[in-house]
């Protein structure tokens, strides 16, 4: 697979193993990679990105045979997640080894693992590996606090330094489903393209969820799951912004305020129903159209919130997503984009 992608993959490899940062592409968003196990490598991410050091990132790994470098203990529900979704876009926290991993950890017990689908991150993985290096940091590759990169371009213009590999656009568009199971039982942190019920159905328990994650899967959820829950970036209520102030709104709403809008204005709507109006639009709105499903929607998400601030907009109105659990991933990354 290295001879097939090329030099470039070599290179990448080559720099990852010296300690240096490069752009990955993944199926979910593209990472700002680094050794895992190279502290001052990992230091370096935290300082690119503006991020505070205790703020814990994922290490990603060639295959699950990796697992126990990091991990002290993997719960049959977590194996049996493993051997569902691995490759692919879901994240597992673990018992981590003490003195193992800690920079990257953040001073945590516990670690994010994840090994990514796509070609060229594997490509990258098992030739690092093969170099010596086990497993690889990567938090999304933007700037703290602002949108997710799913383009090579998008890292660019954040890090116009940094070696970026460039995998095309990302399939899934949204970060990975994270899941915590380094517990009795296996929590939902971050939804993502996975949903509660397919995880809860591949490894035969039920994924607990806290309440604004809670997708009418009859799951009994306790106050206790939200005390418990690590505080996480991720989940932080302002998250995923872009500069221009995002309301989500419901069509009938969009008309409604559409007279006072704050102009210029951009719109991200399912439903076509402003276009009915067309003429009563005022010039300064500016339409696009929204994928009725949450797959493709989630694959333009984060490219589409990039290219509208781009414009200068004042404001960002988007269709308020639908119910069900199919959204949950898409709904959470609008609603902290909008917080
Ligand atoms: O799809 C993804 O997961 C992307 C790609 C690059 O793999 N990565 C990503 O990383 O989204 P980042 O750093 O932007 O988000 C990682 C999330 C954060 O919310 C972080 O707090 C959480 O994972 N996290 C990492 N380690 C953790 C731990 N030990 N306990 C709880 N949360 C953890
Ligand atoms: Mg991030």
């Amino acid at each position: 697979m290295v001879n097939a992608l090329g030099d470039e993959v070599l290179q990448a490899a080559q720099a990852l193993a010296r300690g240096e940062l490069i752009g990955l592409p993944t199926e979910t968003v593209y990472g700002l990679a680094a050794d895992a196990l190279n502290p001052s490598a990992v230091n370096a991410i935290f300082q690119t990105k503006g991020r505070p050091a205790n703020h814990p990132l994922i290490v990603h790994l060639a295959d699950v045979s990796l697992v126990p470098v990091f991990a002290s203990e993997v719960p049959a529900f977590a194996q049996r997640l493993m051997a569902a979704y691995w490759p692919g876009p879901l994240t597992l926290i673990l018992k981590r080894h003490a003195g193992v991993a800690d920079a990257a950890a953040g001073g945590h017990a516990t670690i994010a693992l994840r090994c990514p689908s796509h070609p060229m991150a594997q490509a990258v993985l098992h030739a690092t590996l093969s170099l010596g290096v086990q497993g690889v940091a990567a938090p999304s590759a933007n700037v703290f606090g602002s949108v997710s990169p799913t383009t090579a371009a998008h890292v660019r213009e954040s890090f116009p330094e940094l070696l970026v590999l460039d995998g095309g656009a990302c399939d899934v568009g949204i970060e990975s489903t994270i899941v915590d199971c380094s517990r009795d039982a296996p929590v939902l942190l971050r939804p993502g393209m996975l949903s509660v019920s397919q995880l809860s159905e591949a490894c035969g328990v039920s994924v607990l969820s806290p309440a604004s994650h809670a997708v009418g899967s009859g799951l009994q959820v306790s106050g206790a799951v939200r005390a418990v829950t690590p505080a996480a970036p991720g989940t932080l209520a302002s998250h995923y912004a872009p500069r221009a102030r995002v309301r989500l709104m419901t069509i009938e709403q969009m008309r409604a305020h559409l007279h006072n809008a704050k102009l210029p204005l951009a719109t991200w709507t399912r439903t076509s129903l402003l276009r009915v109006e067309q003429n009563a639009l005022p010039e300064g709105v500016k339409q696009f159209t929204m994928p009725s499903d949450a797959a493709p929607c989630a694959h333009d998400l984060f490219a589409q919130l990039r290219a509208m601030d781009a414009l200068g907009v004042q404001e960002i109105w988007i269709e308020t997503p639908p119910d069900g659990e199919a959204w949950a991933g898409v709904r959470d990354r609008l609603q902290r984009a909008a917080a």
